[in-house]
């Protein structure tokens, strides 16, 4: 297949873009505009014969049109993804998430082009910590913050394209990911960065929040077998049972760079941070055959930290500019 892959120079989607390149014979055209998020060298030294870039930007028709009229399907990650950033200025997030989805939906649309939607777990708003229920497909849509939200209308625009114009669209909700090639504004990055620059890491509020890990290849692997096997209309949850509360993923990163328990700081938390997310992902497992080849999140962190050890020529010439703007909000 010739795969489009939208906003593969971010975290995830070039995570892709190496998962798929190594593991199947696909081809892939990645369309990115390189915001901040964005970085080419997360698509360094791949196969010239397999893979081009092409600079633009998801909610140009002219630019999509012609890409999608050359492929045979599109994964779409292209987003503004951090939480922090869409309370400090919303309007971004709009123009990506919903009008720039709105824009590849047309395409695919007019192309008859397969479709397959990344989202997130955010969309379904938070659990209390002792809920013994974790999110489903059939839990409803309860977003928090201007990210989740626009990502949720993003998910509706699709059911809608589904069901009105018979585009072939799946759509997954992935819980949070870890791994190479993560911007520093992300929690793990961001501690793991400033530790190995000799600051403290910056816990929000209690630390109690709890977010679901999952790697970055478990990412991939799950989005590939929905692409080959997945039923159209379908939308799938992709989780790892990684459950951990903040406060224990500062500890285990100190751990892991030799540092003392308790070396972090509380700072201000997150305007309505979510509390808890995790994901029942029982369908993916027994519709799709799927499973995830991270079990052990303490050994995935472990290569993750030895990553930003040894790549800090890919994060440092972004790290000043972040921790300023954190400093700024008193986090
Ligand atoms: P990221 O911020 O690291 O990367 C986003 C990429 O999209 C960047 O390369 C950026 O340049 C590009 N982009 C942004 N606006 C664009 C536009 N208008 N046109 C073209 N390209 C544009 O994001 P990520 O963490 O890799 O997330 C990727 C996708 O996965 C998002 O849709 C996000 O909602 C979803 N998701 C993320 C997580 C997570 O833990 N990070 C979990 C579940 C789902
Ligand atoms: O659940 C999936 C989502 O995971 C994705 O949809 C988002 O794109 C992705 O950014 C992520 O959202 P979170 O808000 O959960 O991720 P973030 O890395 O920003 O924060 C993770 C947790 O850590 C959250 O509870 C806030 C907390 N945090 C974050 C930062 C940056 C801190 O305690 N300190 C920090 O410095």
């Amino acid at each position: 297949m010739k795969l489009l892959v939208t906003g593969g120079a971010g975290f995830i989607g070039s995570n892709f873009v190496h998962y798929v390149l190594k593991n199947t014979d696909h081809s892939v055209t990645v369309l990115d505009k390189l915001t901040y998020a964005g970085n080419v060298h997360s698509l360094d030294a791949l196969p010239e014969d397999r893979f081009r870039f092409v600079l633009g930007d998801i909610g140009d028709p002219a630019v999509v049109d012609a890409l999608f009229a050359d492929h045979d399907a599109v994964v779409h990650y292209a987003a503004e993804s951090h939480n922090d950033n869409s309370l400090d200025d919303p309007r971004p997030f709009l123009d990506t998430n919903i009008v720039g989805t709105f824009t590849l939906l047309e395409a695919a649309r007019k192309y008859g082009r397969r479709f397959h939607h990344i989202s997130t777990d955010e969309v379904y708003g938070d659990l209390e910590l002792d809920d013994p229920q974790r999110f489903t497909e059939s839990t409803p849509y309860n977003p928090s913050s201007p990210y989740s939200s626009t990502k949720a209308g993003s998910d509706l625009l699709v059911r809608a394209w589904v069901r009105s114009f018979g585009v072939r669209a799946t759509i997954s909700n992935c819980s949070n990911n870890y791994g190479p090639y993560q911007h520093v504004e992300k929690f793990i990055p961001r501690q793991i960065t400033n530790v190995l620059r000799g600051e403290r890491p910056k816990l929000y509020g209690s630390g109690e929040n709890v977010r679901d890990w999952i790697h970055a290849d478990d990412h991939s692997s799950a989005v590939l077998t929905i692409l080959e096997k997945g039923v159209i209309g379908d939308t799938y949850l992709i989780g790892a049972d990684g459950e951990k509360n903040n406060k224990d993923v500062v500890e285990m990163i100190l751990a892991g760079l030799g540092q003392p328990a308790d070396a972090y700081d509380h700072v201000v938390d997150r305007a309505g941070h979510d509390l808890r997310y995790a994901i029942d992902s029982t369908k993916l497992r027994s519709e799709l055959d799927w499973r995830p080849q991270f079990g052990d999140f303490q050994t995935g962190l472990a290569d993750t930290i030895a990553w930003y050890r040894d790549n800090e020529s890919w994060w440092a010439p972004q790290k000043d500019a972040t921790e300023a703007r954190y400093r700024a909000q008193g986090q």
